[in-house]
């Protein structure tokens, strides 16, 4: 835990030194009620609802160069065809439809054909032709003793962890058990591929991972689509992008600051409760605005880079908490195309030990590209590579997918029927890149003993501080606003209290 105070201390300090350097805006700070750090998800649903359901004004910083964290929508230039490497779908929970209607984005179905799986162990790029997957019925089985497993554990589990056991001797002993253990438990292998699939997002280590986070990554809510008993949909023009470039230029410029992070954080002086925030240009961490606000909405990954503006605040709490006991996987998504992937298909990765067994599957050791999916009716593939939070580099995760294919092609796997092994045309290309950022925040078994989840929402209101965001509930955007109206009650009630 030391490192992590040390590097959050330095990444203070760095900033501080830096932006000392700058020469910040010395306007007066402009005023808004409430900062939101993040304009994902949870960010963006919470600015419309702060402004118009509470009359509130709000300055969302986001770093990159749009809201949506993590969607990411490719669009084909030549047809206007949305490709999604990032979020798939909107699972129906009450209200997020009608969030979608008042932001007016129509909606349909979101259907899928599905692909012919075929497992492949990408560091050998040899096909597993020994690997029996599960039968349809079987899975659904085993799905199903999934959801009951799961179900028990919702109402600690959600929405966010208000209701989490405060004391970790009090956390109910499975959901400490690494996820193999359940699978046995349980006999839930047949769904395992499934699991894989569908949680490829981001778990560097789903087997070894606390069945804990395996529930929050794999929720209820996504085995229920998966088992028909509830749907997703997507917008109408299957763009997801589109949800957020609506919100974007529904808040305008007043309520949103792009392509900026905060660099510095202060008290107001005297004896107001206000705050003060610098905000930086990410690219060149020059101050460009300076803001003045009551409270902070946090919707960023609590990873020590998105606290460090505000490391002061949190180094005077007597326990750093969640904050320090947080790890992720990084990931990396794209869009790739090449004439030797075949169509149709996934080239779903495998470890080779899933052979000659029927099953369990077993997931690859990462780093790894999850697989090779091909998009139904056209020619380009999703990939996304996943690691533990120090793969944040792209080039590094881009080489991953790389190594992948030609791991394929050299293994005769891929490309021979087409005669695509000359060299001229051996290259993978890329439609798409991009960092998917820090997912599935996780807290280790002996941290969560000692309680750090349980403390989790101690730290609502503290300094008048306030944390949603994938870390603080589950993956999934409409789950994600459950839990944020939530946490919006409570910080409304509470500027209410102290404002008036
Ligand atoms: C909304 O807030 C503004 C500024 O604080 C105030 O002037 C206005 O009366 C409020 N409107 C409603 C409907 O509460
Ligand atoms: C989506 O499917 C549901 C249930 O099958 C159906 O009632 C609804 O009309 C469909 N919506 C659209 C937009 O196709
Ligand atoms: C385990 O599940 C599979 C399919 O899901 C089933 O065929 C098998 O009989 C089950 N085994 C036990 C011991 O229940
Ligand atoms: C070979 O090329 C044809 C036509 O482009 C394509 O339909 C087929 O999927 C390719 N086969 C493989 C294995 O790539
Ligand atoms: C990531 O790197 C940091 C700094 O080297 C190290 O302290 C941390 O343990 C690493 N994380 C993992 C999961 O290995
Ligand atoms: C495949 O490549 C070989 C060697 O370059 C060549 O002789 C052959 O004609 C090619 N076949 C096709 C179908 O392109």
């Amino acid at each position: 835990m030391l490192s992590k105070i040390q590097a959050l201390l330095a990444a203070a300090t760095a900033l501080w030194a830096f932006a000392g350097h700058a020469a910040p805006a010395e306007d007066e700070p402009i005023y808004r009620d409430v900062a939101i750090i993040g304009g994902g998800a949870s960010g963006s649903y919470a600015a419309v609802r702060l402004r118009e359901d509470y009359n509130m004004s709000v300055i969302v910083i986001e770093k990159g160069d749009r809201l949506g964290g993590h969607v990411n929508t490719w669009v084909d230039q030549a047809t206007g065809r949305g490709f999604e490497a990032g979020v798939q779908n909107y699972i129906d929970l009450p209200g997020a439809k009608e969030f979608f209607a008042r932001i007016g984005i129509p909606i349909a179905n979101s259907t899928r054909a599905p692909n012919e799986q075929v497992y492949v162990d990408f560091t050998t790029g040899q096909r597993l032709a020994g690997f029996v997957p599960p039968q349809p019925a079987d899975r659904t089985e085993a799905l199903r003793r999934y959801l009951a497993f799961a179900e028990q554990y919702v109402p600690i589990m959600e929405p966010g962890w208000w209701n989490f056991p405060k004391d970790g001797a009090d956390i109910p002993p499975e959901l400490l058990l690494p996820f193999r253990d359940i699978v046995d438990k349980y006999n839930l292998s047949a769904a395992v591929p499934q699991i894989f699939a569908t949680t490829g997002f981001g778990m560097h280590d789903l087997m070894g991972s606390l069945a804990l986070w395996v529930i929050r990554s794999f929720n209820v809510d996504m085995v229920r689509v998966l088992l028909g008993i509830n749907a997703g949909f997507v917008p109408a023009s299957r763009r997801n992008q589109d949800l957020y470039d609506a919100i974007l230029a529904r808040l305008g410029k007043e309520a949103v600051v792009l392509s900026s992070t905060v660099a510095t954080f202060a008290k107001a002086p005297r004896k107001s409760r206000m705050k003060i925030l610098g905000v930086a240009n990410s690219a060149t961490g020059e101050i460009t605005h300076r803001f003045k606000v009551k409270a902070v909405l946090f919707t960023a990954a609590p990873a020590p880079a998105n606290i460090a503006p505000f490391a002061t605040f949190l180094s005077i709490l007597p326990d750093l908490g969640p904050f320090a006991a947080f790890k992720f996987s990084a990931t990396h998504v794209g869009v790739v195309s090449h004439r030797a992937l075949p169509l149709k298909t996934t080239l779903a990765n495998t470890r080779s030990e899933s052979q000659p067994a029927r099953y369990p599957l077993s997931p690859p050791a990462h780093p790894f590209n999850a697989r090779f999916e091909n998009y139904a009716d056209s020619s380009v593939y999703r990939v996304m590579a996943v690691g533990d939070e120090n793969f944040t580099d792209p080039d590094r995760a881009r080489a991953v997918v790389e190594t992948s294919f030609e791991k394929m092609m050299a293994a005769g796997t891929i490309g021979t029927e087409n005669n695509t092994t000359s060299t001229q045309d051996s290259r993978l290309e890329f439609k798409y890149w991009q960092p998917h950022g820090l997912v599935n925040a996780y807290i280790d078994a002996e941290d969560l003993k000692k309680g750090a989840l349980g403390k989790i929402h101690d730290f609502q209101a503290y300094y008048d501080f306030y944390w949603t965001g994938a870390a603080w509930s589950v993956h999934l955007t409409t789950g994600l606003w459950q839990f944020t109206d939530t946490v919006l009650e409570r910080l409304v009630g509470d500027l209410k209290k102290i404002w008036g």
